[in-house]
């Protein structure tokens, strides 16, 4: 794929109810991952539709192709709504390593920094490089949160 991912993918608010996004749900299923079938459940049943103040989720597409999910939460380990979560990220193993990743995310950090202090997520540590990569902090003494990144003037 080769860092071709400003060019040859659309990101758009996404719907997870397609046959794209079951597509993608399989895949991430087959490797061992959950974050999308908790992310398809928690749509079905109305518990998590990203629509509290500063929530969305975004798809990446390729073509008719969904390469890539990633969700901004209201992190509900805290306390409020100042701290936002990165929740539901997954990328295609087709399409890894491509810039892919750091677009969904940085989408959602430029969305983050408009309503939230800090955003927060809990990586696996297979994906501990990506996150540190993007400027999160290691957080090593919470039970909920692997990585954060806290907005500030300047960042
Ligand atoms: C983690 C994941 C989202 C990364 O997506 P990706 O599209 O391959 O990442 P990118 O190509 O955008 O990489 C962004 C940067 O992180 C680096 N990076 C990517 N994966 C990495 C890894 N596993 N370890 C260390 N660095 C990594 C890249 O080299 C790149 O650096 P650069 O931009 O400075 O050159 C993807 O591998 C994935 O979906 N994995 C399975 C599910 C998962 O772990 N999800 C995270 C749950 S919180």
């Amino acid at each position: 794929m080769g860092g071709s991912a400003k060019i040859d993918y659309g990101i758009k608010r996404l719907r997870p109810v397609t046959p794209a996004f079951d597509m993608l749900k399989d895949e991430s299923r087959l490797e061992g991952y959950w974050m999308l079938v908790r992310l398809g459940d928690g749509w079905a049943s109305g518990r998590n539709k990203f629509l509290k103040r500063g929530e969305a989720l975004f798809g990446a597409w390729h073509g008719g192709e969904l390469a890539g999910v990633c969700g901004l939460n209201i992190d509900p380990y805290f306390e409020g709504r100042d701290h936002g979560r990165v929740r539901h990220l997954f990328v295609s193993g087709r399409h890894r390593r491509a810039g892919l990743g750091r677009t969904l995310v940085e989408t959602v950090i430029d969305r983050a920094r408009r309503y939230f202090t800090v955003l927060n997520t809990r990586a696996p540590p297979e994906a501990f490089g990506f996150y540190e990569r993007l400027g999160f902090q290691r957080v090593e003494d919470e039970e909920f949160v692997t990585h954060r990144m806290v907005f500030g003037k300047g960042n």
